[in-house]
């Protein structure tokens, strides 16, 4: 049977989960409540139904789950009250502002005995699935460095996002989403952290981010989010120790060169007007296999799904409290590094 669902926050992402879950298979629309009355008359003129308050919410004993779609400085409250009521909670990313708050919020759900995770629904992008596919084939070997680029160029938002009191910032908006995927990607542990941020529109928060993250087997994971960008750069790269992969949009399907033969005989010379290299002279199909991968399939209707499941006791939450403090303590180690100016330690025990 489907679970009755309750929007709280029906803004930009609202919408998208109204919208969403009229289509789903596993919840029940029941209604929305925004903290604006213009928002809640938005839904009731779409046929919605809007709760006129959060406590009526919180006091209807037909909701199973709620979803927190609101800005970041708030999702601690409203989870927690929602834990509190008897809810299962899905919360938007970044889930919380920092780890003290985060923790509060699982502490709660143990305590409440209810489902709580946050809405990781990147995890479903084709174009990171397909890296991810190439990384665990192993058609390319070993993973050496991988990197994840987002590039806009409309600067931040000028909406709470661009406050530092609400949780704006490119980090915690789209550096959730790319550092939660590559540590999905990655093996071993995290041990150390580099952070630098753009404030080229702004000066109160990031808009822009570039964040290394190293391993212990000396692989890196680089996160770049750009929003004064004119010209994107690739959306991933990958090295691996027998050959690359790259997409080049998060439209397109990913392109494998396979290394097929580390020598090469007759190399032939790039000359340019200041000089030669054989070193960096493209390679030929005699050493190389160029092909592209299909895009995999991907629903993101599988979040909602498994959330269902693990409410019924019978999946695993998709999106763990352990990930969730994991990327958590990246984000904090981030704002600390940025700070700093230098690289700092991750501990990576106790996620
Ligand atoms: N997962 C994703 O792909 C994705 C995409 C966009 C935004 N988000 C996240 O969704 C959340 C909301 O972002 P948005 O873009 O929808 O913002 P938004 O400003 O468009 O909408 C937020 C809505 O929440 C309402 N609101 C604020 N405080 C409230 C409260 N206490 N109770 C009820 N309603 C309240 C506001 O009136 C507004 O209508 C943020 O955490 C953001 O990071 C996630």
């Amino acid at each position: 049977m489907k679970k009755n669902l309750v929007v709280v926050g029906y803004g930009g992402m609202g919408s998208w989960h109204v919208n969403h879950a009229q289509k789903s298979d596993v919840v029940n629309l029941l209604g929305v409540y925004d903290i604006k009355e213009e928002r809640n008359e938005a839904a009731r003129e779409k046929g919605i139904f809007a709760y006129d308050r959060f406590e009526s919410v919180l006091s209807d004993k037909r909701v199973d789950i709620i979803t927190v779609a609101i800005p970041n400085d708030s999702h601690k409250e409203v989870v927690i009250r929602a834990l509190e009521a008897g809810k299962n909670v899905i919360c938007e990313k970044p889930v919380a502002m920092n780890l003290c708050e985060l923790d509060e919020m699982i502490d709660t759900a143990k305590r409440c005995g209810k489902i709580f995770s946050v809405h990781q629904n990147r995890r479903f992008d084709v174009d990171f699935l397909a890296m991810k596919q190439i990384k665990e084939s192993g058609e390319i070997g070993q993973l050496i460095n991988i990197e994840s680029r987002i590039h806009g160029s409309r600067g931040i938002p000028g909406d709470w996002r661009g406050k530092k009191e609400h949780g704006g910032g490119m980090l915690l908006d789209w550096g959730v989403h790319l550092i939660d995927q590559l540590l999905q990607i990655m093996d071993g542990k995290l041990t150390k952290i580099y952070c630098e941020f753009d404030n080229i529109t702004n000066t109160e928060v990031d808009d822009g981010i570039k964040l290394t993250m190293m391993f212990d087997g000396g692989q890196k994971a680089f996160v770049e989010v750009g929003t004064y960008n004119f010209i994107n750069m690739p959306r991933f790269y990958m090295r691996a120790t027998e050959g690359s992969a790259i997409i080049y949009d998060w439209t397109e399907k990913a392109k494998v060169v396979k290394c097929t033969n580390m020598h090469e005989s007759n190399v032939v010379p790039v000359v340019t007007a200041a000089g030669l290299t054989k070193t960096m002279a493209p390679r030929t199909d005699a050493t190389t296999k160029t092909y592209e991968i299909e895009r995999p399939e991907s629903d993101v209707h599988d979040y909602y799904r498994n959330f269902v499941k693990a409410v019924d006791g019978t999946q695993a939450q998709l999106v763990t409290h352990s990930q969730m403090r994991r990327v958590m303590k990246v984000m904090m180690a981030a704002f600390e590094s940025a700070r700093l100016g230098q690289t700092v330690d991750f501990d990576d025990n106790n996620n």
